[in-house]
Order: structure tokens, then sequence, then C-alpha cells
């Protein structure tokens, strides 16, 4: 496994066999087994894979935890040299945002509801990482999560718009028995809070649950949502939503699929989930 911070090696190593296929997966480390199963998708279906690990600056708000963000790289190229991963690109800020740096890419419309409304300027920091990794990469496959469900929306158009030749392979939610989805900020919950965090899933599944019997009002699967996270005492809702999966715009009423999704604090701890219906 060839591990380097360094652009020209990358290239370098990428294109030895031009014709071998080549799966990548960012990440921004502290892996899991969220992670893992993306990795193991990618070997599974390339010649080759690739992962990437930064903890991108530009998608976190100067409030937010880019300072705190759970950090172990010796675990991680541990864990990636059992899974038989060929090369990791582990890159520094002077590498990805050398003095001078001034362009970033912007999915307007997409990137405005759900995270946008908590997290103005996050998928512009997200769009102009990937594009800069895939252009560094060179990847014949991503590999993304659903967990992100926005960023993988998000994602997809960018590839469409900027017309990257990358096939996106959007991967589905890893869950713990409890049903909490695996994220690498599960790491700042108390055991509390841990225990609480199951509110995210049981709201999300209350809401699935209706849909199946039948409930297709947008208003009342988003109360169904709410009033389950609200009777938690130790969360604080930021928002839920149940809306169109393509344009992740709110749905009065679901006619083909639902996005069902939340976001919600535990202390300064904000989680995200959701349950894709189509
Ligand atoms: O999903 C993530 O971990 C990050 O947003 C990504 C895609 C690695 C970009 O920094």
């Amino acid at each position: 496994m060839k591990v380097t911070e360094d652009i020209n090696q990358i290239r370098q190593i990428r294109w030895t066999d031009p014709m071998a296929s080549w799966g990548f997966v960012p990440t921004m480390g502290y892996l899991h087994e969220g992670h893992l199963s993306l990795v193991r998708r990618a070997k599974a279906e390339n010649e080759r894979t690739a992962v990437s690990i930064y903890v991108n600056p530009t998608q976190f708000a100067p409030h937010e935890d880019l300072s705190s963000y759970p950090r172990d790289l010796a675990r991680d190229l541990a864990l990636l040299e059992v899974e038989g991963v060929n090369l990791v690109f582990t890159p520094s800020d002077a590498v990805m945002y050398p003095p001078g740096f001034q362009t970033m890419v912007t999915v307007a419309e997409l990137s405005r509801p759900l995270e946008g409304s908590s997290r103005p300027t996050h998928f512009q920091g997200v769009a102009t990482i990937v594009a800069k990794l895939f252009h560094i990469i060179q990847p014949t496959r991503a590999y993304f999560g659903q967990k992100d469900a926005q960023q993988a929306v998000v994602l997809r158009q960018m590839v469409r718009d900027l017309n990257f030749n990358v096939e996106m392979v959007i991967c589905p939610i890893v869950r713990e028995a409890d049903g909490l989805a695996l994220s690498s900020r599960n790491k700042y919950l108390t055991p509390e809070q841990r225990q609480a965090a199951t509110v995210l899933s049981r709201a999300l599944n209350r809401a699935k649950n209706a849909y199946a019997n039948g409930e297709r009002d947008g208003r009342i699967l988003r109360r169904i949502m709410r009033e389950t996270i609200t009777a938690e005492p130790l969360a604080r809702l930021d928002y839920v939503s149940a809306a169109d999966p393509a344009t992740l715009q709110e749905l009065k009423e679901v006619k083909e699929g639902v996005l069902l999704s939340t976001a919600v604090f535990f202390g300064k701890t904000r989680l995200i989930d959701n349950i894709l219906i189509v």
C-alpha cells in the first residue's frame, strides 16, 4: 500500500497501468465500518483502490468542529492495509489549498435546503475538495455513503454539470445494532447521549411505517418525526424533512418517493440520518 501526500506521485502510480479501473473512496479519516464498507465495494468492483484521508477545512464553518474533528492516521492506515487498498492520499492543507488559492465549486440550488440552511457554506467546500480529488486521482468509480444523502445529490449534480468522467456509486448506510447510523462524530457523545441518539432512526422509521401504511401527506410525515425527536429530552431538533429525492424540495404530497431526513443536536454534537423511499 503506497501512502503519499504528493500529487505527482499519485499521478505516477495512477497512470502506471492506464487500462486498470480505479475505485476511489474520499474520506476525512477516523474510519469506521461505514467507510470500510465503501472500500470493500470499491475493491470488489475495480482492479485498484485508492482512498483519500483529508479533513477539509473549507467544508467547516468557523464555529464548527474542524480543530476537534477526530483524527487517527496510524489506525486508519492499518485498517486500509488490512483491506488491501493500493493507494492512500494524505495531503496537507498546504498541498490542497496553497497560498493564493481562490477557485471554489458551487452547486447552487441543491446546496441550499436541508443541511445547507444550517450550514450555508458546507457544500461549496465539499464540491470544491471532491472536484480537486477527482482531478488528482481520476478514478473510474467513486464511492460515497447514503448517510450524507444531500452530499450524494449535490456531487452527482456536479459530476453531471462539469462532465467528470466518473461513475458515482452511493452505498447503503451502516448502522449499529440499535439503529444508530455510524459516524465519526458518534465518538463525541456521552453514554447518555449515545443512548438518546437512537431517536434519529426511531423517528425516521416511524415516518417510514406511516408511509408503508398509506400516509402520503408530507406535513404529517414531518410531524411524526418532529414529535418523536422533541419527546427525547437530550435531543435538540435542527430539522426534519420529507423531500423530493431529486430536487430536495419539501413535499406537500408524496407521489414518487421521498427522502426522509433529520439533523439533531446532542449537546454540541450534531448528527444526521435519513431513509430514502423510492
Ligand atoms: O463525506 C465526507 O467524509 C466528506 O464530505 C468528503 C466527501 C470526504 C469531502 O471532504
